[in-house]
C-alpha cells in the first residue's frame, strides 16, 4: 500500500527509548524500504544539539543497539539527512508554533499533505501536557493523519488510567492514539494468531477439554538498573502483568476474531479480560505472591538487593516479583488456570508460554514408572530463543516399548531469528501506515486494570515483613513454587538451545 509522506515529531528525543529502540526501528525500516518516500523526522527536548551533533549521538546508538550492527555510512548518511532537531519546552505552547513551521516548509517542499505523527517518548505526567499544547498551537489535528504515540505506564490505577484516557480523548480520536505495549509487536507473539487461526488442528484442542492449565513466564536477569525511582513507585505488577503479560494471556485465551480489522482484533482480547474471574481480598494470599530479591552474585560479580539500589528507598515494599492464578470464567476456558510470573535478578532472561494438555485417559503401557505417559506440551518461546515446540511422547527406539518425550520444533534459529523484525520496527510501520491492531485501546488498557485492582490495593494495604525473601540469581520466592504445586503442578524452566 502506498502510505502517506510522514512526519515523525519526537518528543523526548535525547532519551533512552529514541537512542535504543525507536531510531534503531527508524533505521531498519529505512534500509528494508519501508519508509515512505517522503519522511522527516523531528527531534526535540531541552538539551541543545546541532542537527549534526544530533544525528551523531543518534549513530552511536545504532551502533550499539541496531540488530542489523553497526550502520554502513552511505546508509546513515541517506537516512540522516532526514533528521533535524529542535531544542524545546514542551510545556510552551510557543515551541509547538516552531515544529508547525518545520511541518509548513516541509509540507511546501512536498506539495503533499504529510501524515504527523507525535511520539511521547518522554514521562508519562507530560502526556497531557504535550496533547494539549499541539491543541493549542497552530498545528493542525487532521483525524486522519495526525497520530500520537505513547509508551506505558497508562496511569498508576484503574482511576489515572481513566483521567488519562479521557483527557487524551477530548484532543484526538481513539483512532488517532498509539498505546504502545511492545510484547505485541514481538516476532513469536504475533506468531501465535497465525498458529492458531491459520491452522485446523490447534482450535480444536484449544480449551478446557484438552488443556490442563497455562503457565506465562517472563524472567528477566537484571534488576532494576538505573530505573529506581520510576520502578519503586510501580513495581513489578504494574509493570509487567497488568500489560505484557496480560496481553499474552488474552492472545492465549482470545475467541477467533471474524477477520484482522483491529477493531475485531481488540474487541476478542477485551472480552477475554472481562471474563476474568474477579479476585477477592479475602483470597488474594492464596491466589497470588510476591517477591522482592536480595543481594547476590550473577556471572562472577557481586550484584545489590533492590533495597540497596540508587533511587529506591532504604525499608521499601515494592515487588520486584509476581506470581498469580488466573481464571477464565467462560465455556471455552471454565476451570482451567492461568499461571503467571515475572520477576527481576531472576536465574535467567527467558519469556515462555506453555500450554499443557491433559493426561492421557488411560495408560496401556505397563505400570513402570519410566512408562508413564507424560502430559503433552506446546512451548511457545518468545525470547531470547525464539521457537515453537510440541513435547510429545514417543516410543525410545530399541527392542522394548519405553517411552520418551519428544520435541517437534519450529525453530527461529540462524537467518530467520536475524531477520526477524525487532518489536518496535513492526510497531512503527504499523503506526505509519495507520493500523491499530497491536495497539492497545482505552477499554483494554482499563479492563487490564480491573483485573490487578484488588492484588494492588490488597498489597498496598498489606506490608510484606520478609523481604526481601529471594537471592538474586534465584528463581523467586519459596512459595511461588508452593502457588503452583499445591494444584500439582510446577514451574516448567525450558532448558536453553
Ligand atoms: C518494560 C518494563 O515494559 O519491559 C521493564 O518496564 C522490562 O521493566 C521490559 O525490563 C522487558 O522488556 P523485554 O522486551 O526486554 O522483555
Amino acid at each position: 500500500t502506498k502510505v502517506n509522506p510522514t512526519i515523525i515529531i519526537i518528543f523526548g528525543a535525547n532519551g533512552d527509548l529514541t537512542k535504543r529502540k525507536i531510531i534503531p526501528a527508524l533505521y531498519n525500516l529505512f534500509l528494508e524500504n519501508r519508509l515512505p518516500e517522503k519522511f522527516a523526522i523531528i527531534g526535540t527536548s531541552r538539551t541543545e544539539f546541532t542537527d549534526e551533533k544530533y544525528r551523531d549521538s543518534l549513530l552511536t546508538g545504532i551502533n550499539e543497539f541496531s540488530r542489523t550492527g553497526k550502520a554502513k555510512k552511505e546508509d546513515w548518511d541517506k537516512f540522516s539527512s532526514n533528521i533535524s532537531y529542535q531544542a524545546a519546552n514542551i510545556k510552551d505552547v510557543a515551541s509547538y508554533n516552531e515544529f508547525y513551521l518545520k511541518v509548513n516548509t516541509l509540507k511546501e517542499e512536498w506539495k503533499q499533505d504529510p501524515s504527523v505523527l507525535y511520539y511521547c517518548a518522554v514521562s508519562p505526567d507530560l502526556f497531557c501536557t504535550i496533547a494539549e499544547n499541539i491543541s493549542k498551537s497552530k498545528l493542525e489535528n487532521n483525524k486522519e493523519t495526525t497520530r500520537i504515540i505513547i509508551e506505558k505506564p497508562f496511569g498508576r490505577d484503574l482511576e489515572s488510567a481513566k483521567a488519562l484516557n479521557a483527557n487524551l480523548l477530548t484532543i484526538f480520536d481513539e483512532k488517532q492514539i498509539y498505546r504502545i505495549d511492545h510484547y505485541l509487536g514481538k516476532e513469536v507473539v504475533q506468531n501465535v494468531m497465525a498458529f492458531r487461526f491459520a491452522n485446523t488442528i490447534m482450535e480444536p484442542l484449544w480449551n478446557r477439554t484438552h488443556i490442563e492449565h497455562v503457565q506465562i513466564s517472563v524472567t528477566e536477569q537484571i534488576g532494576v538498573e538505573d530505573r529506581g525511582s520510576y520502578f519503586d513507585n510501580a513495581g513489578i505488577l504494574r509493570d509487567m502483568i497488568q500489560n505484557h503479560l496480560l496481553q499474552l494471556l488474552c492472545i492465549i485465551a482470545m475467541e477467533p476474531p471474524v477477520n484482522f480489522d483491529a477493531d475485531l482484533v481488540r474487541d476478542r482480547k477485551v472480552e477475554v479480560l472481562k471474563a476474568m474471574r474477579k479476585i477477592v481480598p479475602g483470597m488474594i494470599d492464596s491466589v497470588a505472591v510476591r517477591g522482592q530479591y536480595g543481594a547476590g552474585w550473577v556471572e562472577g560479580k557481586e550484584v545489590p538487593g533492590y533495597r540497596e539500589e540508587v533511587d529506591v528507598a532504604g525499608d521499601s515494599n515494592t515487588e520486584t516479583y509476581a506470581a498469580m492464578k488466573f481464571y477464565v470464567d467462560n465455556w471455552r476456558w471454565q476451570g482451567v488456570p492461568f499461571y503467571l510470573r515475572t520477576g527481576k535478578r531472576l536465574f535467567e532472561s527467558a519469556s515462555h508460554i506453555i500450554i499443557q494438555f491433559r493426561e492421557v485417559p488411560h495408560n496401556i503401557f505397563n505400570n513402570d514408572e519410566r512408562n508413564l505417559p507424560k502430559p503433552n506440551r506446546l512451548i511457545i518461546s518468545i525470547q531470547p530463543d525464539m521457537a515453537i515446540r510440541f513435547q510429545l511422547e514417543s516410543k525410545t527406539p530399541g527392542l522394548e516399548m519405553t517411552l520418551n518425550t519428544v520435541d517437534m520444533v519450529f525453530d527461529y534459529s540462524g537467518k530467520t531469528k536475524i531477520d526477524s523484525p525487532e518489536a518496535y520496527e513492526t510497531l512503527l510501520l504499523d503506526v505509519i501506515s495507520g493500523d491499530q491492531t497491536l495497539f492497545m485501546r482505552a477499554d483494554q488498557v482499563e479492563a487490564a486494570w480491573e483485573v490487578v485492582m484488588p492484588i494492588i490495593n490488597y498489597w498496598e494495604d498489606n506490608k510484606m515483613t520478609n523481604f526481601p525473601n529471594y537471592p538474586a540469581n534465584s528463581w523467586g520466592p519459596e512459595n511461588a513454587e508452593a502457588l503452583i504445586a499445591k494444584d500439582g503442578f510446577h514451574w516448567i524452566n525450558v532448558p536453553k538451545k
